[in-house]
Order: structure tokens, then sequence, then C-alpha cells
């Protein structure tokens, strides 16, 4: 009886407005992380739990230009809340880099890190209007949400925003022992994939990492259950909660208002052309590839003499609203060339949509975690030309695991230059062969299954309300108190 006298006296102080339960989303400021906390965000609020975006003001601006195929009616409900931006330099990337790590993100990652006591504030601030303060957020920001554990009421849960694959690998890497099962081939080095700056930034977050409750991940149990399981075994503690949810990106998307909107001409081409005529190619917003490198591609895209939508955009700077940004030439001619068959797309591009399309058969990627999962809920195969980060071992999940793409470029040549014949030879592979129409049956079935397991009764769907359900638990002992006691206090959410 002792608790519910707590919980009684806690409400009798509080005024029947408040939400019982609000869950504070911290993300990374990165493209690729800003976007999934979107997208989770979304999710949550259509359980009608008030949702928090914090971030600096131009981090959270970021994420919400960006949006992709996200409802804006779910949009709509998420509160933003802008932490004053420190100032950190914004430099371009360096497109002649051969270790294409995005260093150039670096300052803003500092920054970021700096950020440990506005949070701090704020969070205390939540918890007293609030029964319950979930804190959702990103590993690389378990030291600036550390100060979760004073809090009486609050818990945090790490969202895991690569594959339980690639998590589960640099696990092994870190402790220095093998991979325990047995894979289709040696894993690709990591050597190459980051900074030394962000290992130190990585660094920073293991003591921290270790006050979470629980961990959220995209995947799904029918893409990557090994791996979940595997990791699961890794907890020392016993006690930590483990949820697959992914994907967690929209499976259905509306493409009734395309035409009305101009930016969205590509999807309009799109209607154009053949079923599973096209390769989308885009390498996301960290990429930054050189001048050479973009006339090899262009070259290889035009001699495969197959349709192509290529989204050409250099690297994210640290503050994307910031100056000048290159614009990436292309070969003499190549556009007029071209035009029949391919269209470039330099503007901000609907990469959700352009992969739901009828007309889009593969998908040449760099392979980061948000463009495979896209890929592989939309069913489109991939051919996998990893850059950085967990991409090389994304590009093995894909391509020799998960049987659904080809390998563009091995990351034992990361460093010498793609010949366009090169190009030209994987994309006729993928778009036009046997062995091409093989993958791409794969992926599509593959595709439909996984789009399943977000629907009523799937499996991840499953995973999502029973992470909701264990948020908001000791919901029906909070009304009963309540109710008891004052008949006035009834209406907690
Ligand atoms: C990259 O190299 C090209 C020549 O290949 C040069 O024109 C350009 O200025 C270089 N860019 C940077 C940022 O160093
Ligand atoms: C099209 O846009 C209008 C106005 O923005 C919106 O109300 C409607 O729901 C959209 N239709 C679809 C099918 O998305």
């Amino acid at each position: 009886m002792g608790s519910l006298t707590n919980h009684q006296n806690q409400h009798d102080n509080k005024s029947t407005e408040q939400p019982h339960v609000a869950v504070i989303m911290v993300p990374f400021p990165a493209q690729g992380h800003l976007n999934q906390l979107m997208q989770l965000s979304c999710l949550i609020t259509s359980y009608d739990i008030p949702v928090y975006y914090v971030g600096s003001a131009i981090h959270n601006r970021q994420a919400k230009v960006r949006i992709n195929g996200l409802s804006p009616h779910d949009i709509a409900k998420i509160h933003f809340h802008d932490l004053p931006t420190p100032s950190f330099a914004s430099p371009p990337p360096n497109p002649n880099s051969s270790n294409k790590f995005p260093a150039q993100l670096q300052p803003a990652w500092d920054a970021t890190l700096g950020l440990r006591q506005p949070v701090a504030t704020y969070l205390r601030d939540m918890s007293s209007k609030a029964n319950r303060v979930v804190v959702i957020h990103d590993p690389m920001m378990a030291v600036v949400v550390q100060d979760v554990v004073s809090i009486h009421n609050a818990e945090s849960y790490v969202f895991n925003c690569i594959s339980a694959f690639c998590q589960f690998s640099f696990n092994c890497e870190n402790k220095g022992i093998p991979f325990p099962i047995e894979l289709p081939k040696e894993l690709p080095s990591i050597e190459g994939c980051l900074s030394d700056e962000v290992q130190s930034i990585v660094a920073l977050q293991m003591e921290p990492l270790n006050y979470r409750a629980g961990d959220i991940h995209n995947t799904c149990r029918l893409i990557e259950a090994p791996y979940l399981d595997l990791l699961a075994r890794e907890d020392e503690t016993g006690n930590r909660k483990r949820w697959a949810i992914g994907p967690i990106l929209p499976t259905k998307l509306s493409l009734a208002n395309k035409s009305s909107d101009g930016k969205l001409k590509c999807l309009e081409w799109l209607d154009k052309q053949e079923a599973k005529s096209v390769i989308y190619v885009s390498f996301g917003t960290t990429t930054s590839l050189s001048d050479e490198q973009i006339e090899e591609l262009a070259l290889g895209l035009e001699q495969s003499k197959q349709r192509f939508l290529w989204a050409l955009r250099d690297a994210d700077k640290g503050n994307v609203f910031d100056g000048e940004v290159r614009r990436v030439k292309l070969p003499e001619g190549f556009e007029e060339r071209v035009k029949e068959m391919g269209i470039v797309v330099r503007d901000w591009a609907p990469q959700p949509e352009i992969l739901a399309h009828p007309s889009t058969g593969g998908f040449m990627s760099h392979c980061g975690w948000n463009s495979c999962i896209e890929s592989i809920t939309m069913g489109v195969p991939i051919a996998a030309w990893p850059m950085h980060s967990d991409q090389p071992r994304n590009t093995m999940l894909v391509t020799d695991i998960l049987k659904i793409g080809l390998v563009v470029r091995e990351w034992t040549q990361r460093e010498e230059l793609v010949k366009a014949s090169t190009i030209e030879n994987v994309v006729r592979r993928l778009m036009a062969s046997e062995e091409g129409n093989e993958i791409r049956k794969r992926a599509e079935e593959l595709g439909a299954t996984v789009r399943q397991a977000t629907e009523e009764g799937g499996v991840s769907r499953v995973e999502l309300d029973s992470f909701i359900a264990h948020i908001t638990r000791d919901n029906d002992l909070l009304a009963r108190t309540t109710s008891l006691g004052s008949s006035s206090q009834t209406s907690v959410v």
C-alpha cells in the first residue's frame, strides 16, 4: 500500500491536464539519425503519447525541412524543443579525401556534446510535469542525457539506428573476440570506416550507456533475428529489455499528391517509365565524391543504357543552412545526351517515395542503414557501394547474407577510383540480366514480408505495442488510486 499512497500524493499535487508519460527524443545531429528519430516520434504520437523532440535549433530545423514520407498530421503532434545552438565551425566536405568519413561534421558533434547541462535542466523540468519521463536517445548521445539517472521518475532507452548485424560485429571487434557464427565470408575491415575523432566520441558514451533501461532497434526479426539474439545474450545485467520494431518508416506512401508539387517532378518522370526499369542512384547525405569519380559514374550510367534517377548532392555540412554548397559538375553535354533515359536531381529527393514507385527496380546506394531499410522495405534490390562507418558491413548483410544485392566496389578497393566500365557492368547485371531478375524477386519477396511485419499482428508491430505497453505500464494502478482518492482527478492520460 505504501506505493499506492505515494502515487496518490503525487497526483493530488498535480494538475489533471498533464500527461502521464512524456517521451523525450534526443537525436544525434546527422541526417540519418535525425530522420530515424523523427520516424519513431511519429509512430509514438500515433499512440497518443506526447513526444518532445529535443535538439539544437538548427538541427531541429534540419529534421523538419527534410521530412520524407511522414504524415503532416503526425508531425503536427510532435513538440519541438529547441536548445540554444552552440556556435561551431561548419566547413565544407573534402571531395578529394580518400577516407570518405564525413569529418566536416565533427565540430557540430563536438558542440552537441556540450548540451548536457541544458538537456539536464529540460529533463528536470519535464519530470515535474509528467508522471514518467521516457528518454529515447541515440547511442551517441548517452553522455549528453546521462543526468537521467538522477531523476526519480525518468528512464532512458537507446534507439539503435544501425543494423543489429553491424552493431554486434562492432561489439565483437571492441572486445577482440571473433564473430561467433559462421559468415559467408570475412567481415570487411574496420579500417577506413571512422575517423579517430569520432572514435573518441564513441568512447565517451561507453560508461553512460550502462544507464539505459533497454534497447530499441530499427530492424525486424525477419531480417536480423540471429544478430538480435546475439545482442540479447551480451547483456550482463540480464534485465535490459529489447524491442526490434523496424522498419519504422511509413510503409504506405501516398503518391496521389505528387503532380501538384513542382519539387516532385522526379516522381512525375518515374510515372512515365516502365515498371522496374529505373535504377535510383544516391549516396546519402555524408558522401562527397571527387569530380573524377562523378565523371566515371556519369559515363558508367550512360554506357549501361539503363534508365536512371540520380540524386546528385554534395555531403552535408554541420550546419546545412550555412552558405555555399559545391555544385558538382557533370561531364560536358551529359544531361542532354541522356535526357531520354535518365534524370539528375539536385534538390532533396523524396527517397522513400522513389523506392516505393513501381518504375524503380534497383538502388545504387552507399548502404547507410536508412537507405538499406528503406530499400528492403520497398522490395528494391541494391547495388552496394559502401563509403564509411557501418556501410561496408551493411553491404555484407544485404549482398552476402540476405542476397538482395550486388557489390559495386569491394571495401578492400576503397582507395581506388571506380571506373565507368565497372559501373556500367554492375548496373547491367542488376537491371538487365537473369541474375538481376532473381535478386529483384528475392528483394520483392522480402519487402512484402517485412511490410507485413509492421501490420496488426506482425512481429515488429507486436514488439512496438510491447514497448508502448512497457513505457505506459502502471496506468491502471495510477488511474485506480486516483479515482479512489478524488473523483475529480480521474483523467490521467
Ligand atoms: C579537389 O581536386 C580537384 C582537382 O582534381 C581540385 O580542382 C579541387 O579544388 C580539389 N578540391 C578540394 C576541396 O581540395
Ligand atoms: C493531398 O494533399 C491535401 C492537402 O495538402 C491533403 O489534405 C490530402 O490528404 C492529400 N492526399 C493524399 C492522398 O495524400
